[in-house]
C-alpha cells in the first residue's frame, strides 16, 4: 500500500479511510431502516414522507395527532406527490383522506395552514362546490381527486413528514 513519507499525512489518511467506512455503514443502515419504516404504511417521494396512522378522525383531530408527530397534515405540492399519497391510500384501504388545506380565512380561498395560495390542485369535477355551505376542508379521495368536506366528518389520518 503507498505510505506517503510524512507521518502526519499517513495519520490523516487512515482518519480518511475510518470516516469513509463509516459514511458507508451509515448509509447502508439508513437505507435498511428506511424500508423497514415505509413498510407497510409509508410512501416516500422526493424529500416526503407520507405515512397513515391506520385509524379515521376528524380534521381537527388529524391535525393535532400529526403535530404531535412532528409532522403535520398532507400537503401534496405536485402531481408526484398527490399520486405517492393516491397510493397509499388505495393500500389502506380506508376511504378518503383530510388534506391540510381550509378556507377558514376567506371562504372558497383555500390555502396551506400557513395561508400561502395553493401551488397545486386536483379536485374532482365540480368541486370546490361547499355543499351545503359549511366545507371548510379538504379531502382526497382514493381516486386521488380533491372535494371540498365538512371538516366535521372522519376521515383516514395520514401524516406528512
Ligand atoms: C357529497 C357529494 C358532493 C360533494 C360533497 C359531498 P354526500 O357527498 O359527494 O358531490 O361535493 O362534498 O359531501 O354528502 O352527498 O354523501
Ligand atoms: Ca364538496
Amino acid at each position: 500500500k503507498r505510505e506517503s513519507g510524512l507521518p502526519e499525512i499517513a495519520a490523516l489518511r487512515r482518519q480518511v479511510e475510518a470516516l469513509q467506512w463509516q459514511v458507508g455503514h451509515l448509509q447502508r443502515a439508513f437505507l435498511q431502516y428506511k424500508k423497514v419504516e415505509l413498510f407497510p404504511s409509508g410512501r416516500d417521494v422526493g424529500q416526503k414522507v407520507f405515512k397513515s396512522a391506520g385509524f379515521l378522525k376528524t380534521f381537527f383531530e388529524a391535525r393535532q395527532v400529526c403535530a404531535q408527530a412532528g409532522g403535520q397534515l398532507p400537503s401534496p405540492r405536485s402531481a408526484a406527490e398527490n399520486h405517492a399519497l393516491q397510493l397509499l391510500l388505495d393500500v389502506e384501504n380506508k376511504g378518503a383522506v383530510f388534506l391540510s388545506m381550509t378556507d377558514f380565512k376567506t371562504k372558497g380561498w383555500f390555502t396551506y395552514p400557513g395561508g400561502k395560495p395553493l401551488v397545486y390542485s386536483n379536485w374532482a369535477p365540480g368541486e370546490p362546490n361547499n355543499d351545503g355551505g359549511n366545507e371548510r376542508c379538504v379531502e382526497m379521495y382514493t381516486n386521488g381527486k380533491w372535494n371540498d368536506k365538512n371538516c366535521g366528518v372522519n376521515r383516514l389520518v395520514i401524516c406528512e413528514f
